[in-house]
Order: structure tokens, then C-alpha cells, then sequence
């Protein structure tokens, strides 16, 4: 019986989520810039008889156990590719919010693929292990590789950028997840409704800001926080969704923050603070505010998907 193997893999934050047209295979081409940030989930992956799941953490019940759960349908990826059966029981320790805007369910299926390819003895190689991750969805990779990196296409298409600075952040958690599906379709839903197009013919193509990307190189937050203002494309569609949201980003603001912003599709919310004092007055004045589930400090950019020491 071979030993278990842990891995442990950070959350995302999209500091820009350009969106651009609906292609045919219902995907939207993205630019993005993704932060890796140090909210962690734990994977662990043990021997069994047949594949299973179970979870732990403040939101366990929230996550599906089933062969739908995307660490479940890595594992079986991975497997299936190699020829070896999926006989692995999969531990969920899990911190990032469930269905929150920060790939808490991409995280997991990365982690699963760097620790089944561990306890199988597969052997993928980092270009193999990209290419499954691409598979599974538009976030895994970048769950894998963590840092800091420009996603395009689906936002699998990874270009690192370089980070000069520890960049310091406040994660509100709402009370209930939001499907990212429905909140790409409600951004359609109000492009449409306000003239504008829909599809790739008619959407510019997404760029990467200059600004964005600049401010982040040097590691300016002032600069950082001008930039991120409006730099994501899928918060007005979170909030039409999600109207208590704006009441979210107010008490973030109003307790200092430098940038509020939705957390990818949402509905979590992200707050820059200038350094790590800052984010802890905003963090306890959000949990103060009535308008959050939870508030969360994190620093990013932090690796990827990591093989941790046994517990
Ligand atoms: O790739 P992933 O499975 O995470 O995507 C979930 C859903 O989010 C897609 O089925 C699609 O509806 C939407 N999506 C999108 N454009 C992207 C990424 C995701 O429309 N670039």
C-alpha cells in the first residue's frame, strides 16, 4: 500500500477579467491577469478500493462528493491516460470559498493531479500535467503554475508576469455561491440589452492592460488599485445577479480599502490594502459590516499546486 500523498494549491484572484465575445463552443475569449493567493485548500490522495470523496472545512457540505466534482474527474483523467485504475480516495481540507469567483473547485482538481500522479508513480511531466489541467477546465492551469500570469483563449493560455511587491488583500465570502455560467450569461444577457454585441464578431478582442500590468511589475499598490477600477468585465454581471454585493464593496471602501472589485465571477469580494496591517482593519471592520458570511486576509503571489510533507 503506498503511502498518502498530500498537495496543497492556493486560490485566485483575477485583478483583470477582460471578456471578450461568445465563441461557438460557448466559451468567451478572455484576457486576464490571475493572482495566486495564500487561501489554501489540501488534497489528499490515499489508496482505496474504489474512487471516493470526502471533505472537510466551515463549507464541506457545499461541495458535491460525486464523480462530478472536478478533483474526482481529474483523478480519473489522469488515470484513464496512463492506463491505471482510479482506485484513490480523494480528502478535501478545504479553505477557499465553494463556488466564490476564486477556482476553489479548479485548486482541487489540480492539487488531485499532482497528488495522484505522486501515489499512481504516472510520472506526467509539467507539460502533460497542463494539458490534463486544460482539460478539466479554464482555471486549472493556472491553479497548477500559481504566481502571477496573463490568461488568455479561456484562460488556460498562461504567460507569467512578474510581481515587485507582496501584494496584500481582504476576501469577503457571501452567504451562497454563484454559478459562473449564469453570471457569463448575465453579462451577455446585458450587453445585449444595451445594444452591444454578443459574439466574437461583434466583442473587440480582450486586451491585457498596460497599466494593470505595469503597476503590478513594480509593485506600486497605489497605481495597482487605479488600475484595477473597472478592470473586471464579469462585475456588473455579478452584482445584477447579486444586488447585496454593492453594499459588500461600500464597506470595503468605506473601511479604507484602495480597490474593491468582484473575485472573478463572484460573489466573493476582493479588497487591496496597502500592507498587511491595513488588510487586517479591514478584514475585522467587514466582519463588523453585516455584509459578509466571512472576511479572509491574503497575500499573493504564491506558487501553484504543491506536493506537501505527510501529515
Ligand atoms: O472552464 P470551466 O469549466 O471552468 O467553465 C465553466 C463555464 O464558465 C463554461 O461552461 C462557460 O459557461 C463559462 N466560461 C466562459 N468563458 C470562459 C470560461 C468559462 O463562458 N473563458
Amino acid at each position: 500500500m503506498s503511502a498518502p500523498v498530500t498537495a496543497r494549491v492556493a486560490a485566485k484572484v483575477n485583478l483583470q477579467l477582460a471578456v471578450g465575445g461568445l465563441r461557438p463552443d460557448g466559451f468567451h475569449d478572455l484576457a486576464t491577469v490571475f493572482l495566486a493567493v495564500d487561501l489554501h485548500d489540501e488534497v489528499t490522495a490515499t489508496p482505496a478500493d474504489t474512487l471516493r470523496l470526502t471533505a472537510e472545512g466551515p463549507e464541506a457540505d457545499q461541495i458535491p462528493l460525486d464523480g462530478d466534482n472536478l478533483a474526482a474527474r481529474a483523478a480519473t483523467l489522469l488515470a484513464e491516460r496512463h492506463g491505471v485504475a482510479p482506485l484513490v480516495h480523494l480528502h478535501i481540507d478545504k479553505a477557499i470559498p465553494v463556488a466564490g469567483g476564486m477556482a476553489g473547485g479548479s485548486a482541487d482538481a489540480a492539487a488531485a493531479l499532482v497528488a495522484c500522479d505522486a501515489l499512481w508513480g504516472t510520472g506526467a511531466d509539467r507539460a502533460e500535467l497542463l494539458e490534463l489541467s486544460a482539460e478539466l477546465g479554464s482555471d486549472v492551469p493556472f491553479s497548477l503554475v500559481g504566481g502571477a500570469a496573463i490568461g488568455r483563449s479561456r484562460g488556460e493560455d498562461l504567460t507569467p508576469v512578474p510581481v515587485g511587491a507582496d501584494l496584500h488583500f481582504v476576501f469577503a465570502v457571501a452567504d451562497a455561491g454563484l454559478s459562473t455560467p449564469a453570471v457569463f450569461r448575465e453579462c451577455d444577457r446585458l450587453r445585449a440589452e444595451s445594444g452591444g454585441g454578443v459574439t466574437t464578431l461583434e466583442v473587440p478582442d480582450p486586451e491585457p492592460s498596460p497599466r494593470l500590468l505595469a503597476a503590478l511589475a513594480d509593485g506600486d499598490v497605489t497605481a495597482l488599485a487605479a488600475a484595477l477600477a473597472g478592470a473586471n468585465d464579469l462585475q456588473p454581471a455579478a452584482v445584477s445577479l447579486r444586488p447585496a454585493l454593492a453594499a459588500t464593496l461600500d464597506a470595503g471602501t468605506g473601511a479604507g480599502a484602495l480597490a474593491a472589485l468582484v473575485s472573478g465571477s463572484g460573489p466573493t469580494t476582493a479588497f487591496l490594502a496597502a500592507d498587511a496591517g491595513h488588510a487586517e482593519r479591514i478584514a475585522a471592520a467587514l466582519r463588523g459590516s453585516g455584509t459578509c458570511r466571512a472576511a479572509h486576509v491574503a497575500r499573493g503571489p504564491v506558487a501553484g499546486a504543491t506536493r506537501v510533507a505527510r501529515r
